[in-house]
């Protein structure tokens, strides 16, 4: 059985950002970090499974976002702990914490199948942190902020890389 995350235990810091601050960036760091967790997964799904004439290109792509994305799972991690926080990291707490959606049937998927599946998820998951800059910002946490900033051009670029297969001209 999983176990839920709770964002109301904090260790006691020395950081000037108040406790109630700290709480709703822990709470917002679990939430990307199981999603992280979750697509970086998913990413890894892509690049085990995919059947096509591109397989070979795809198969490399895939694990370059897949790395991308494991990258920065620590960094989300650490950010977490950094503010006094408890960073729920298992895979199980991914599982029972992501909000994005599960992978669509392996079984049933082609190449294009796989990029529309991951630029999806990509999507969903640029636009959760677009949001985090956005709130950090506004909680006074310039350095989650960053780091937001940081990922979210990352997952841009992934989402980039991966919709040019995809892209024609209207
Ligand atoms: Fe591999």
């Amino acid at each position: 059985m999983a176990t839920k995350q709770s964002s109301t235990h904090l260790y006691t810091t020395r950081i000037d950002l108040q406790e109630t601050t700290r709480e709703k960036l822990v709470q917002l760091l679990n939430e990307t970090l199981a999603a992280g967790t979750d697509i970086w997964s998913q990413a890894k799904q892509a690049h085990w499974n995919v059947k096509g004439k591109d397989f070979y290109q795809l198969h490399l792509l895939f694990d370059d976002v897949a790395d991308a994305l494991y990258e920065h799972i620590d960094t989300i991690a650490e950010r977490i702990t950094t503010l006094g926080g408890i960073a729920y990291g298992t895979v199980r707490n991914a599982a029972q914490n992501s909000f994005l959606a599960e992978y669509p049937n392996t079984e049933r998927m082609h190449e294009e199948d796989h990029l529309i599946a991951l630029a999806d998820r990509l999507s969903t998951y640029g636009k959760h942190l677009r949001h985090g800059i956005d709130v950090a910002g506004e909680l006074g946490d310039q350095d989650t902020a960053d780091l937001y900033t940081e990922v979210s051009r990352e997952v841009d670029k992934k989402l980039w890389f991966i919709e040019a297969h995809l892209q024609k001209q209207k």
